[in-house]
């Protein structure tokens, strides 16, 4: 596959499903955070590692909220895609459903944006392959993510002004 042909983000979409244990749990029996982001994290290596080919590198973590609890007996069933591609870096985007497996009921549980950037054998950046966003839910967050990596741009001069 060639780096200027480019991607569709179907062609690396990823899924997973958990069933939270007590061992995934704090003493209220909510699931920590820290398993959440854990499994966030490798879905999204794995989607991002599909679309580069190549070995990624976690950069930035945003956005992440935590919107509703995930109980034990419960399933966190996460889903995960490209949402913008720069030069050598890319964005995933992990969503984080509360299944409530007799009710059949789902809703949001967290949300995050995760910083990608691919690594030659020198461990030092190289391009990563175009996306192709083709349907209006891939265009609208293709829009989206160019003002988080706009923001983040800028956020990450600043903290260098301030740290000076
Ligand atoms: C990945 C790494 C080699 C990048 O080195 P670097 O000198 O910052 O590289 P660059 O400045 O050329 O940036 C490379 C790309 O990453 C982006 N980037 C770098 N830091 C970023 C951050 N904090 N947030 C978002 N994007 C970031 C840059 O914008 C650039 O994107 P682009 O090429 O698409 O425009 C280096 O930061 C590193 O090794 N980090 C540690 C990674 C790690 O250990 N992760 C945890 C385990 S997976």
């Amino acid at each position: 596959m060639s780096i200027e042909s480019g991607k569709r983000p179907s062609e690396s979409a990823a899924e997973s499903c958990y069933l939270v244990m007590p061992q995934h749990a704090n003493d209220s029996g909510i699931a920590f955070g820290g398993t959440i982001m854990a499994w966030i994290d490798m879905l999204a290596a794995i989607v991002a590692r599909r679309h580069c080919e190549h070995e990624v590198v976690t950069v930035n973590i945003d956005s992440l909220s935590f919107i509703e609890p995930i109980m034990i007996g419960e399933h966190a069933c996460l889903k995960a895609s490209v949402n913008y591609v720069g030069r050598t870096s890319l964005e995933v985007g992990v969503k984080v459903f509360r299944e409530c497996p007799y009710a059949k009921a789902s809703s949001v549980a967290t949300k995050a944006y995760l910083t990608f950037v691919a690594l030659g054998e020198d461990r030092r950046p190289i391009p990563v392959p175009k996306l192709i966003p083709e349907t209006p839910d891939e265009i609208r967050r293709f829009e989206s993510a160019k003002h988080r990596v706009e923001s983040r741009i800028k956020l990450r001069e600043l903290l260098k002004t301030i740290h000076q």
